[in-house]
């Protein structure tokens, strides 16, 4: 290859950006590797042709955002991480994988696995929230269900991004700074990405972020130290979308020149957008300024995948004899998925399931009935037309003997038109039960739609006090794609669901919940602050030397002589979170026992088995989501007071019990010491099992 071609190979185009007339001149010279984007397959093939046709013939790979579904859409990844099911995440990746290789989509840029803490950064939506275990866990799953396994015609590569620490952006304020001390980097930002990479992804893709004064993208301790070093990663590094060029906005780099000699020796192999590498890197080795190994290492791992995809032998893409988009496989997939997502926050006096004997119901507020909302961001391909609101499932669900009476009262969630409010209280004060949808519409999560306010939007709090005032029971459904500061409203409610946005049976799933078809259980992969004053509150925080002695606020009354308790808590707001970090209820009613570890003293590289009984309580059947976290009590660096080290969903029936067995391998309670070596240190370790992360201690640990 001439070195115009290796730094061909290097560069995507991103259709519609710049000239696709260029693009397509580029691809017929070989002076192109990739295509971000294609508008369709007929295009891809036309474009695809000219690649083949080019002196090397070098075939291109096109990829394209497919998040959460391609034409079925499932639950944005924040709530499917709330079904602590990685299988489940694995069977939703295979199928979009399914949709979209059909369309000659080869590579998708997904899963997300930024690990975040911060509610106003808009992509908590596409995170699996703020636990590096539950995150490494789906995200993995996601790899392999996108994978598939060689030969599969519907496989497509996956892309663990944003590498690294994009979701400790200061503030919470899109494309900001971010400062990870390396120990905190290596062990909550980075585990998520080595498990991709040890479930095999084909590539990585950088972040937007300046990540301690080097951006991502141009990042050689990152790329080539940890992930092709430490890792020894084999895929590629995609750059993010006109990452590499932002380097001068930065104020890193000078120019286009100094940004591909940046990025191409840190370890970026293809450029995504912009044209830096092309320009430049064939001048960069003439003059001895980027070695050609760089180059022959970068276009090995491209071709090595396109290898590996089988791009060489099948090129092409055919349209599909019969489509598998939005087929009756993956509808029950998405229903199946959105049950599961669904979190039960409150059930006073067990208002949930609806009885049978309902004879009216108010369906209202602006989420009840809106396609678009509940698909959440990065659903630009799904079928809008497949998706089934609630207010629609409701209707389908419910007989003649039911008056079902629906009023948006709000024209959208953003509005301040209050005029619609009357006809909802009316409607509630006609009916038995009074469901009300509010929340965040689509567009206010995702990328750039960071918030510094975290309430429910426009005047939708309005709408819930006074439907509450008519005293009929309400069941508030939240739909949103981030955790909202929600104490005041889920107080007029009698139930609360959080329905984050569940996708395209969306509709069926919550209905087949609220009557009872299925129990939630749906536990949160992100603790729900009370005020967005106390971000960031996480569960894994750590003692600090003034433990809290009480969980109310300490309201200083006259002179500052007064005393408080000088801890680490609020004056003016309990110290813990609305919401903590996997709870959620169900119908069904589960009561730990006895925890026992065998051994209790254990030597490292051993496996510690971790027992617990649960039994179910209650009249319902149900699924209980069990943690098991430990805290190690005393490290050569100070530990958090507890870390989630597995999980396990279990299914009891009314009344049964069951031994619930969870493996912990020494190697888990590993972490970064202060000579930034990754160890586990013998000592005592508290163990706790339970279902959030509140868990009581359950049985110690020692290990020799
Ligand atoms: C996003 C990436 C995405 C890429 C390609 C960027 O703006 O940050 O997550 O994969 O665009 O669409």
């Amino acid at each position: 290859m001439t070195l115009a071609e290796k730094a061909g190979q290097m560069t995507q185009h991103s259709w519609g950006f710049g000239s696709d007339e260029v693009a397509r001149k580029e691809a017929a010279t070989g002076m192109l590797g990739s295509v971000l984007n294609a508008p369709s397959l007929e295009e891809r093939n036309r474009v695809q042709k000219l690649a083949l046709e080019s002196r090397l013939g070098v075939p291109l790979i096109f990829g394209r955002d497919v998040i959460h579904g391609y034409k079925t859409i499932f639950p944005i990844s924040l709530g499917l991480a709330a079904s602590f099911e990685p299988q489940l995440a694995e069977r939703t990746a295979r199928a979009a994988a399914r949709e979209a290789a059909e369309v000659g989509i080869d590579w998708t840029f997904a899963p997300m696995v930024d690990v975040t803490r911060d509610p106003r950064w808009g992509r908590v939506a596409e995170s699996f929230g703020e636990d590096p275990c539950l995150t490494s866990a789906m995200g993995a799953a996601m790899v392999r269900g996108f994978q598939g396994s060689p030969g599969d015609a519907e496989r497509i590569a996956a892309c663990a991004k944003h590498f690294a620490g994009y979701g400790a952006t200061e503030s919470g304020k899109e494309y900001n700074t971010t400062w990870i001390p390396e120990p905190l980097l290596r062990d909550l930002y980075l585990p998520p990405f080595r498990a991709c990479v040890e479930a095999g992804v084909m590539t990585m893709m950088t972040g937007f972020n300046d990540l301690n004064g080097i951006p991502a993208s141009g990042n050689a301790f990152l790329l080539r130290k940890i992930l092709k070093g430490e890792w020894d990663f084999s895929g590629f590094v995609v750059s993010d979308w006109a990452s590499m060029a932002e380097m001068i906005k930065h104020g890193l780099c000078e120019d286009d020149a100094d940004v591909a000699k940046v990025s191409a020796k840190a370890g970026v192999d293809l450029e995504m957008a912009t044209r830096t590498y092309a320009k430049h890197l064939p001048q960069l080795v003439e003059a001895g300024v980027v070695p050609v190994a760089v180059l022959d290492d970068a276009v090995r791992r491209i071709l090595r995948v396109k290898h590996e995809l089988g791009l060489f032998d099948e090129p092409y893409r055919k349209t599909a004899a019969t489509s598998v988009a939005v087929c009756a496989e993956h509808l029950a997939l998405a229903r199946e998925a959105a049950q599961r997502s669904v979190v039960l926050l409150k059930n006073e006096g067990a208002l949930l399931p609806l009885r049978k004997e309902l004879r009216s119901l108010a369906v209202l507020g602006p989420l009840a009935d809106a396609p678009l909302e509940q698909l959440g961001s990065w659903s630009y391909d799904g079928a809008v037309e497949a998706a089934v609101t609630p207010l629609a499932a409701l209707r389908a669900r419910l007989g003649a003997d039911v008056k079902l009476e629906y009023v948006a009262a709000l024209p959208d969630c953003r509005s301040g038109d209050a005029s619609g409010i009357q006809a909802a209280v009316d409607a509630a004060a006609r009916s038995e039960i009074a469901l009300l949808f509010v929340g965040e519409p689509a567009n206010l999560s995702g990328e750039c739609r960071s918030r510094a306010f975290l309430e429910l939007p426009g005047i939708q709090a309005e709408l819930v006090m006074r439907v509450a005032a008519t005293g009929t029971p309400v069941v508030l459904i939240i739909m949103a794609g981030r955790p909202l500061t929600i104490g005041a409203v889920c107080a007029q409610a009698r139930a609360v669901l959080y329905n984050w946005q569940t996708g395209t049976m969306a509709g069926p799933a919550l209905a087949d919940i609220l009557f009872g078809d299925v129990a939630p259980s749906g536990k949160l992969p992100i603790s729900f602050p009370r005020t967005v004053g106390q971000v960031p509150v996480y569960y894994a925080h750590k003692n600090t030397g003034r433990p809290p002695k009480q969980d109310r606020p300490q309201i200083p009354t006259g002179t500052p002589l007064d005393p408080v308790d000088f801890d680490a808590s609020y004056v003016d707001v309990e110290v813990t979170p609305e919401f903590p970090f996997g709870f959620g209820l169900s119908y069904a009613k589960f009561e730990y026992g006895r925890v026992q570890v065998t051994p209790a003293r254990v030597r490292q590289g051993e496996t510690v088995r971790v027992q617990a009984e649960l039994r179910n309580t209650g009249a319902t059947a149900g699924v209980e989501v069990v943690q098991l976290y430990v805290r190690d009590r005393v490290g050569s660096v100070t530990r958090p007071v507890r870390e989630l080290k597995g999980f396990q969903r279990v299914a009891l029936a009314a009344g049964q019990s069951k031994t619930v067995q969870l493996e912990l391998p020494t190697a888990a309670l590993a972490f970064t010491d202060a000579d930034l070596q990754e160890r586990v240190e013998p000592g005592k370790f508290e163990i706790f099992v339970g279902g959030d992360s509140r868990a009581p201690l359950g049985a110690e640990l020692e290990l020799v």
